[in-house]
């Protein structure tokens, strides 16, 4: 029998490592906020290694960068792939795996031989992070359709810079139309980021689908005064609502129970000075569950608590909502046939939804999806000692060939 296909280990150990320097901010960690200098760096050097390797590479309106094989192929591609921009403080594996994995995936298959019914191709896409331009898997929805190009190119981000600038600047404007033309299947590899798959002792994941996402930022506005002169009875202070929505939304959670969680991950006071009552207060508030029913007891509870505490304090809110995703489901002929090579490779799999939102959750609604998972040590993830170990990141990767190989060699898709 044929040896096995597999992917070159130290090839992509190597990419791995090459594109983390980039935006290394000294901890083992990288920092490549969307659209910034060091993204264009990270997207420069993933653009050199699509055309080293002899595919074609496309840029769409929004920045998302495709690279296809053959080069002169018109079809829809089996498409895999992710994104290479990070949250400020992230790891270098988020994201970045599923790009370079998914381009190492592509070579193996170039290099083999083997006779393809489609092409394969990967991409990244543009700002999936959100973090600095909300919402979250920005380029990825612009690609379906879920958000207008106009609309996403006059985002202004949360240093006042604007989405159509940057790209502009950063050169990544490209010539395809968005909304892109749906790829025959999509699969993506992703660290779990989560501490399920490294507790129970599993190797891979089949993701089943991605659980719901709500962000909303919100604006307090009260009364500045003087911190020494102010009786207590008499402040309105946005300080004080937002460390109460902070407090409040943690219980909400305890009292809802997994797999409810929320976050204010961002409070900026104004003038944040140690001894003025603040004028105002923003802060952001992630709220996620995979039932979309409870996500929306979560929504309104929280609106509830917020309009009895500006009536209290008498203060103003205003709400805005950042990003709003309902709950997705993966193509289940395409999460059978991860676990079914998982599986085939001697790996243990579990089934589970992502916690974390994912380019495969807008890539669902336009084409049979599914995602890999590998184990993420202590489960750390947006953090610089975000790990996973190497066995486990080429025993994804190879699980991703696999399936990719059989949906660029299968009669149908998926
Ligand atoms: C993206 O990483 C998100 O889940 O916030
Ligand atoms: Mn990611
Ligand atoms: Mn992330």
């Amino acid at each position: 029998m044929a040896e096995p296909l597999r992917i070159s280990w130290p090839r992509l150990r190597d990419r791995l490592d090459t594109l983390g320097a980039v935006g290394a901010t000294g901890d083992g960690g990288c920092a490549r906020l969307a659209l910034t200098d060091a993204d264009r760096e990270g997207r420069d050097l993933v653009v050199s290694w699509m055309r080293d390797l002899g595919l074609r590479v496309d840029v769409d309106r929004i920045g998302n960068v495709t690279g296809t094989w053959p080069a002169d192929s018109t079809e829809p591609p089996v498409l895999t792939g992710s994104h290479i921009d990070t949250v400020r403080t992230g790891g270098i594996y988020d994201g970045n795996l599923g790009v370079l994995a998914g381009l190492e995936a592509v070579e193996t298959i170039i290099a083999s031989g083997v006779p393809l019914r489609r092409p394969v191709a990967v991409a990244f896409f543009t700002n999936e992070e959100g973090s600095r331009f909300a919402p979250d898997m920005f380029g990825s929805l612009v690609f379906v359709g879920g958000l207008a190009l106009e609309e996403a190119l006059d985002t202004v981000g949360v240093d006042g810079a604007v989405v159509g600038d940057e790209l502009e600047r950063i050169g990544y404007v490209g010539s395809l139309p968005v909304p892109g033309r749906p790829p025959a299947a999509f699969v993506e590899l992703h660290i779990e980021q989560g501490p399920v798959l490294e507790a129970e002792g599993v190797d891979i994941g089949a993701v089943t689908g991605v659980q719901g996402i709500s962000w909303q930022e919100v604006t307090v506005t009260g009364q500045s005064n003087h911190a020494g002169t102010t009786p207590m009875a008499h402040r309105h202070d946005p300080a004080f609502v937002a460390g109460s929505v902070a407090v409040f939304v943690r219980d909400l959670a305890g009292r809802m129970g997994p797999p409810q969680v929320a976050t204010v991950g961002r409070i900026e006071l104004h003038p944040n000075l140690v001894n003025v009552v603040p004028a105002r207060a923003t802060f952001t508030v992630d709220l996620r569950n995979t039932s979309e029913a409870a996500l929306q007891e979560a929504e309104a509870e929280l609106a509830a608590h917020l309009d009895a505490l500006a009536e209290a304090e008498g203060v103003t809110v205003e709400r805005r909502s950042l990003a709003r995703f309902a709950p997705v489901a993966f193509d289940p002929a395409m999460v059978d046939r991860v676990e079914r090579v998982a599986t085939g490779h001697g790996r243990s799999v579990r089934r589970m939804p992502s916690g974390a939102g994912h380019d495969a959750q807008m890539l669902a609604r336009v084409c049979p999806t599914a995602m890999v998972f590998t184990p993420s040590v202590d489960g750390i993830s947006h953090n610089p000692a975000e790990l996973t170990h190497d066995r486990d990141l080429e025993a994804g990767a190879n699980v991703l060939l696999d399936v990719l190989l059989e949906l660029v060699t299968a009669d149908s898709v998926p």
